[in-house]
């Protein structure tokens, strides 16, 4: 499907935006491990999280869908069994990553996950090795790739150094370490921790110690069950980014958008906005705080001038999913906006390095490639044309912000790849624009 995304006028007003992707699998997922019904209000209703409520219902979880919450009455942490036949991940690479922690531990079960062709151009070793190490039989079809059998055994505990930056590896881990006496996860640069504060709210035992040079060191400890009860799920910071950029692009624009997650470990894509001298007010939740809490706050965004700044490999999981947004703000800065230590991005949807640079230059953007990341030359605007979405849904809704904000209008080829977590962009920038 092609859509175009024509020169816009300024947006203006209020809009929620929909749940948090990454929070709402990891409800469906732990609301499914908990042995007493589970309400969840704010659950993201696209592709990718359906996709979770599915595989959760085929392990033997009941999901009840109703207006305003879901009720997931789960199947306890011990007690999944495997379905008979492969468990559909879809186009989510969250949900191909966190199950395995919960079926590692299901003795003698076997599970087959697949996906879209996406999903089996993603490696599977970065969980398959130390699921292994725990005691799991990890067995991937196409060398490292999905589909892949996990089958479930007594776990042992581990102490694990993360190799890269993964909060999906590391939810693994930590979903795997509530079944082995205590598991302890090393992350040299510190990544999301929803999954962390969304266990501590069903009264499991998580710690977090934080060394001297940054680096975080989480255990969790054995549970017996996962009691979280309501999990409210805050507004997506990742799917807010694409408004907030068009706010910031497009001239004349002010809007608000309401009950943002403003989790620190999510927000960086704010603070570098605030280098660039952005115009995005709101409360932060201060850095380095934990709790069993989700933060949630209104964002204040204004149209203004904005001047180029360096991304670092320490800030790159915190604002991973937003940085093709801050080469697209490159390109309307002043001066360059370089992203280092970025590598990550070419194992995600698409490789994001290649997309957005190929896609951003077609739009006649100033862009260049390197092994880890990009640097952009801002020339104050963008021509536009066309962009393809390559299947990855942050692409196609990096296209439709260029547009708006583009001289000449963007024809998105591939629009359709935006249902996975945003299926409503072309609504809600119809309702900022009425
Ligand atoms: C996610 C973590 C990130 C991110 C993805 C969602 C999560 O992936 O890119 O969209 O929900 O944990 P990595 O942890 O692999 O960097």
């Amino acid at each position: 499907m092609n859509v175009r995304f024509d020169p816009s006028p300024p947006l203006h007003g209020t809009l929620r935006v929909a749940g948090d992707k990454s929070i709402s699998h990891r409800a469906a997922i732990i609301g499914a491990m908990a042995s007493e019904p589970v309400r969840v209000t704010g659950y993201l209703d696209a592709a990718d999280t359906r996709s979770t409520l599915s595989a959760v219902e085929q392990l033997g979880a009941i999901v009840e869908r109703r207006a305003e919450e879901l009720v997931i009455r789960g199947i306890g942490l011990r007690a999944a069994q495997g379905p008979g036949q492969p468990i559909d991940v879809g186009n989510a690479g969250t949900l191909m990553r966190l199950l395995p922690g919960w079926l590692a531990g299901q003795r003698g079960e076997s599970f087959t996950l697949d996906g879209d062709a996406s999903i089996r151009r993603r490696p599977v070793d970065r969980i398959a090795v130390p699921l292994q190490q725990m005691g799991a039989t990890v067995q991937a079809t196409h060398d490292g790739y999905p589909p892949f059998t996990i089958t479930g055994a007594a776990l042992d505990g581990i102490t694990y150094e993360l190799p890269v930056a993964s909060a999906q590896v590391k939810s693994c881990l930590l979903l795997a370490g509530l079944m082995t006496p205590a598991t302890t996860i090393l992350e040299p640069v510190p990544s999301r921790d929803h999954t962390e504060r969304m266990l501590l709210r069903a009264g499991a035992a998580v710690r977090r110690e934080v060394n001297s040079d940054g680096a975080w060191r989480t255990t969790v400890g054995s549970a017996d069950e996962l009691e979280p009860e309501h999990i409210h799920v805050p507004g997506d910071l990742s799917s807010a980014a694409f408004l907030i950029t068009a706010g910031v692009l497009v001239k004349g624009s002010r809007l608000v958008l309401e009950g943002v997650g403003l989790n620190w470990t999510r927000a960086e894509f704010l603070r570098i906005l605030e280098r660039m001298g952005a115009i995005v007010l709101g409360d932060l939740e201060p850095a380095g705080a934990f709790s069993a809490e989700e933060p949630v706050a209104d964002l204040d965004v204004s149209h203004g001038p904005i001047e180029g700044t360096v991304v670092e490999a320490g800030e790159v999981p915190l604002a991973i999913d937003e940085l093709p947004l801050v080469a697209l703000l490159g390109c309307f800065a002043e001066g360059e906006t370089i992203v280092r230590g970025a590598a990550e991005l070419r194992v995600k949807e698409s490789d994001r390095i290649a997309t957005v640079v190929e896609g951003l230059r077609g739009l006649g953007a100033e862009i260049e490639a390197a092994p880890d990341g990009f640097v952009v030359r801002g020339t104050g605007g963008l021509r536009g044309g066309r962009i393809e979405s390559h299947g990855d849904h942050r692409l196609a809704l990096l296209g439709a912000v260029a547009g708006l904000a583009s001289q000449e209008g963007v024809e998105v080829v591939g629009m359709e790849a935006a249902a996975v977590s945003y299926p409503n962009f072309a609504d809600d920038i119809r309702s900022l624009t009425r």
